[in-house]
């Protein structure tokens, strides 16, 4: 099983053709001030027309958080998923039953599972408008809400976390569906004599993001969210080491290369989530050391920056009026180099990469190399609505001008290439258009939903060379070669795997396009 190394490839290199100079802002635009005091997108409107091939993609790729669900399922859509996991946490008498799985095994990691629920968020804050129209709002919540019950519930006291459920060596040793697991699910935990400032900081920004989408329908759970998220992220910030220093075991999956990123992505989100000023400070005192200004990088689970820079953004956009000069001048660092992603990704801007595909595909990593695509897509959605919204209307990249609509352009081009429109004509979105990977590797969708099998003679199915009995709906795989290719199977975990936090990008990018654009709303 080639799953160690699932870590490799997150990060990666950012290579333009050439390196801005954009700290002292090589890239101007006017900020219309707007009345709001604090984050407040304004403009309220109706969504426009329904893109149907997005709306069609965005109801495939919601299942997937249904085929990852642990614990006892309500509601159950998927017919081969029944109850599983349902002693996760007893040995400490925690209810660690829900979350969700992380891939084709059955590992609860803790870092990569904030991430989504952080995603998720952004994207039901975002785009919740859009995800209603198409009849998925509820389902988005609902799916978010399985993974912060579960956050909740590993957050026992103020600085004491759980961070992973399960034995990856003897999960990874046994292959069958998880209704079938009867192997410990031992725990792992950070504290302050074993810290991880960057779990508990996404933690912090998970829970922190869906205070505010439960706001309005749920103020009681979305308070507790919001207690649980200052009190990680003081835990994160005060006990200040990187999980994969304290406790080593977690580089073969999950490795972070540093909690800075983190700790920014968290306060952006507390200062939204609570409107205190002193998290606005945090970003603007720590942006010279964390922020890496200037220097574009890939959002993913290992690093924060670019939806950091996005996020913070929308302040300088929407609700900088009020704020000191010193916070305002930081947070136009934030924005410029939020300008400088896009315009690393915007294919005639000459700071443009070049790490990408002959037909156009952003491509980075060998491993899941569709998180990249598909993650700054998302994040160039969300641009180009503010951009629209602010009607602040364009972006310079180097002396070149570009336009809302340009990025939206952009985004549509790695969506429509992840389904189906690419030189394999093969649709990486499980369960989408007529051609999609049929050898996903996962347990679950590879193993009969009748058959009884044990930890070791369930290999037979990883082993076969029958496609999966049981589609993994909704789920997206790793994706091309940088040739383009793509080899259908099985035990090919670099290209075939798909995982729970793909999921939450693609979601965020096709509730993004699934009207012709949007106008950004407050977080409120
Ligand atoms: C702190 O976490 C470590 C690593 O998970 C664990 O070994 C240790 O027992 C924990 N400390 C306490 C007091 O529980
Ligand atoms: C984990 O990341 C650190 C920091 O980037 C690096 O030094 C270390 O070699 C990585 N570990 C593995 C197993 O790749
Ligand atoms: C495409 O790239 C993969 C990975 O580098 C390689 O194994 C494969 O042989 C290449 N296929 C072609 C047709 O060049
Ligand atoms: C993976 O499966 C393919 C056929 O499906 C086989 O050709 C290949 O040898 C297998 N690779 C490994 C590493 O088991």
């Amino acid at each position: 099983m080639g799953e160690k190394g699932r870590s490799k490839g997150c990060v990666g290199w950012f290579l333009v053709v050439v390196i801005l100079a954009l700290v002292a802002g090589a890239v101007v635009i006017t900020i219309k001030k707007r009345s709001e005091s604090h984050d407040d997108g304004g403009d309220v409107g109706p969504p426009g027309a329904v893109q149907k091939k997005y709306a069609d993609a965005l109801s495939v790729a919601m299942q997937f958080f249904d085929v990852q669900k642990s614990g006892k399922l309500e509601g159950n859509k998927i017919e081969w998923r029944g109850d599983s996991a349902m002693d996760d946490g007893s040995q400490v008498k925690l209810d660690l039953s829900k979350g969700m799985y992380d891939a084709g095994d059955h590992i609860k990691f803790g870092f990569p599972m904030a991430f989504t629920a952080s995603v998720l968020s952004w994207a039901i804050l975002e785009y919740g408008d859009q995800m209603g129209v198409v009849n998925e709002l509820d389902a988005a919540k609902g799916s978010l809400k399985w993974i912060t019950d579960y956050l909740v519930e590993a957050h026992p006291s103020p600085n004491v976390l759980y961070i992973q459920v399960g034995d990856p060596n003897t999960d990874h040793g046994c292959w069958e569906r998880p209704e079938a697991m009867k192997e410990n699910r031992p725990l792992t935990q950070v504290n302050t004599s074993v810290p991880g400032t960057e779990v508990a900081a996404e933690t912090a920004a998970a829970l922190a993001s869906a205070s505010l989408v439960f706001k309005s329908s749920d103020p009681t759970y979305s308070s507790t969210l919001l207690q649980h998220a200052e009190q990680l992220f003081t835990f994160a910030n005060k006990y200040r080491a990187s999980y994969s220093e304290s406790i080593p075991e977690v580089q073969t999956y999950y490795n972070s290369t540093g909690y800075g990123d983190e700790l920014l992505w968290a306060a952006g989100w507390l200062y939204h989530a609570t409107g205190d000023h002193t998290y606005l400070d945090f970003v603007a005192q720590n942006g010279d050391d964390f922020a890496n200004f200037g220097s574009p990088t890939w959002f993913c689970w290992d690093n924060k920056l670019a939806g950091a820079q996005v996020l913070l953004s929308r302040v300088s956009f929407f609700g900088a009026s009020g704020l000191s000069s010193s916070v305002q001048s930081s947070l136009q660092k934030y924005k410029s180099t939020a300008e400088a992603v896009m315009c690393g990704l915007l294919p005639k801007s000459p700071t443009v990469t070049t790490t990408k595909t002959d037909s156009g595909l952003l491509w980075v990593s060998e491993w899941n190399s569709l998180q990249h695509p598909v993650a700054s897509a998302f994040l160039v959605t969300i641009y180009s609505d503010y951009l629209l919204t602010s009607k602040t209307g364009t972006i310079s990249c180097d002396g070149k001008t570009f336009k809302a609509s340009d990025l939206r352009k952009y985004a549509q081009s790695q969506a429509d290439y992840v389904l189906g429109d690419n030189p394999s004509k093969m649709s990486y979105l499980v369960g989408y258009g007529d051609n999609y990977p049929q050898f996903v590797h996962h347990r679950g969708a590879s193993i009969p939903a009748d058959a009884t099998t044990g930890c070791k003679d369930g290999f037979q199915y990883l082993d076969s060379t029958d496609p999966n009995p049981n589609v993994a709906t909704g789920g997206l795989v790793g994706g091309p070669f940088l040739n383009e290719t793509y080899i259908d199977s099985r035990n090919n975990t670099k290209q075939g795997e798909p995982t729970t936090y793909n999921s939450a990008l693609i979601v965020g990018l096709l509730s993004g396009l699934v009207t012709s654009s949007s106008v950004v709303r407050s977080f409120k």
